[in-house]
């Protein structure tokens, strides 16, 4: 197709049935709102122009389309009088800028619709040169639709809206999808020849194939292989089961690209998520957002990725992780907090009970067990020992955290920011770290440890733990022929 092509999306509608604040073609699935699959499809085909049409909470809905796409007109439909009027309204806004071509009606709350299919009928559309085309639809049940009527020869006569049919007529199975193409200059001279005299009292766009029809012009319907494509979601049921056949469809994409999901039904993948082949998938996991995983990684069970980077080969387990990028090969969780800014390098690893925060690991750099590491930069090779705390927080500011190349800090160390630990520096169990630490130096904390022997059979006399330190005596000194004294080992090894 060559001509040119201009998309009038209409979306002033009020979705009452959602019974919500948020307006009908906001509400999201698959990671987008509805109104956002449906321009997605609308952008794969390059359109000139695309004009929305919005009314119902257009302070909502206008700027949330115009984030979407930059370039977009808006047309304000204050009252709601019907399709026809809707158009008009769009027209209107477009004005000379229409120059010819073809113009495609959508609605914007069909999330499932696919540029492809839109791009299909536009081509039909243009190859019958048709002064109107009507993507049609046969349905089981056909209430609620525009029902196509068509003459003795089998050609389309006219679309009549259930409310306005006969009882022949509502026995009629194919039907108007919705989804329109026309002519420019015949849209732009039937659109004012459209009336409201019928049972709505609306002006309904469909009256515009029985104009064509009484002109001696061209209709075509093409009917559409995927029915779902263009079916809409009026309240939080339908959403819910366009939702679950959306996530179907992306599921089964990606397994057809090459990726192993061990459970379609509990993996959750969003439209704007990229998997690379050989990836796997275990069960109960969520890649949402803009999530990227590379090669041969393996993600689950039971993880949440939102707008994450995943590296090759890498392993995560039982997490929860929002914009933040794990190396090649590096292993993360089970049960890690990966917040914003989190950067783990390649071989890395973010282990068990670990929350981390605006925090650059190194290549090969481990936090294995049980810490929080907020505002760091933790150098290649260096290990951090379980139970550290990164104290970011003075109560008032934020500070940062510097950790060498091959560190390693002792267990159950907080080290309060700023503060850094040069390369190959080390630190004691227990320390706090309130001081920079040289490079090569070894911190320690907190002064030497000191036994007061005897203290639980004194303090605690007649009590289980007094008998047992006695018993313990007794056992040691039948065994080493010393008793816990002054001079135990523990004196000797402060
Ligand atoms: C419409 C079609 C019907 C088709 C059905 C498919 C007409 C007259 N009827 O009926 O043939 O089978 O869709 O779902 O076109 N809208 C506006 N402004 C308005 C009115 C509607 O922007 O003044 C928008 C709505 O937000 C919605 C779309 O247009 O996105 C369709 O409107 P709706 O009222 O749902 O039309 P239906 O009665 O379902
Ligand atoms: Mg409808």
């Amino acid at each position: 197709m060559t001509d040119q092509l201009t998309v009038i999306v209409l979306a002033a509608g009020g979705g009452t049935r959602m019974k919500s604040k948020t307006p009908k073609v906001l509400h999201r699935i698959g990671g987008r709102s509805m109104i956002g699959h449906v321009l997605g499809a609308v952008d794969s085909l390059e359109p000139a122009q695309v004009v929305t049409v919005v009314g119902h909470q257009r302070e909502l809905v206008g700027p949330h389309v115009t984030e979407l796409r930059h370039d977009a007109v808006l047309a304000v439909q204050d009252e709601q009088l019907g399709t026809g009027h809707a158009v008009r309204v769009a027209l209107e806004a477009l004005g000379e800028t229409l120059g010819g071509g073809t113009v495609l009606i959508a609605y914007g709350d069909t999330p499932l619709l696919e540029g492809a299919t839109l791009r299909a009928f536009a081509d039909a559309h243009h190859a019958a040169q048709a002064a109107v085309s009507i993507l049609s639809g046969i349905v089981a049940d056909p209430h609620g639709y525009g029902r196509i009527v068509r003459d003795a020869d089998g050609g389309v006569e006219a679309i009549v809206e259930e409310k306005d049919a006969t009882p022949e007529q509502r026995e009629i199975t194919e039907i108007n999808s919705g989804i329109l193409a026309f002519d420019a200059a015949f849209l732009l001279d039937c659109i004012g020849r459209i009336g409201n005299d019928n049972a709505k009292g609306e002006y309904y766009l469909t009256d515009a194939v029985g104009i064509a029809h009484a002109d001696g012009l061209t209709v075509a319907a093409h009917a559409v292989e995927d029915a779902l494509q263009t079916e809409g979601a009026n309240d939080r049921v339908q959403l819910a089961e366009l939702g679950a056949e959306l996530n179907r469809r992306i599921v089964t994409r990606w397994m057809e690209a090459g990726v192993t999901v061990l459970d379609p039904a509990t993996t959750w993948i969003d439209a704007d998520a990229v998997l690379a082949s050989d990836v796997t998938i275990l069960p109960g996991t969520q890649l949402l957002g803009a999530t990227v995983v590379a090669e041969d990684a393996v993600i689950g069970p039971d993880t949440t990725l939102e707008d994450c980077e995943i590296g090759e080969g890498a392993r995560v387990v039982r997490t929860h992780g929002q914009l933040a990028v794990v190396g090649p090969r590096a292993n993360v969780g089970p049960f890690a907090y990966l917040r914003p800014g989190t950067l783990l390098g390649a071989d890395g690893k973010i282990g068990t009970f670990v929350e981390t925060k605006n925090a650059q690991i190194g290549e090969g750099a481990k936090v294995p067990h049980l810490s929080y590491v907020g505002d760091a930069e933790i150098g290649e090779g260096t290990n951090i020992g379980a139970g550290t705390i990164f104290a970011n927080y003075d109560g008032a500011a934020k500070h940062r955290t510097k950790v060498g190349r091959f560190a390693k800090t002792g267990s159950n160390n907080t080290f309060v920011a700023p503060v850094e630990i040069g390369d190959g520096a080390g630190t004691g169990g227990g320390t706090v770290v309130r001081r920079d630490v040289p490079p090569g130096a070894l911190a320690v904390s907190g002064g030497p440890q000191r036994n007061l022997p005897g203290w639980a059979q004194s303090k605690r006399a007649g009590t289980a733990q007094a008998e047992a330190a006695a018993g313990a005596g007794r056992d040691e000194q039948s065994q080493n022929g010393r008793g816990l004294g002054a001079d135990g080992p523990e004196r000797a090894e402060s």
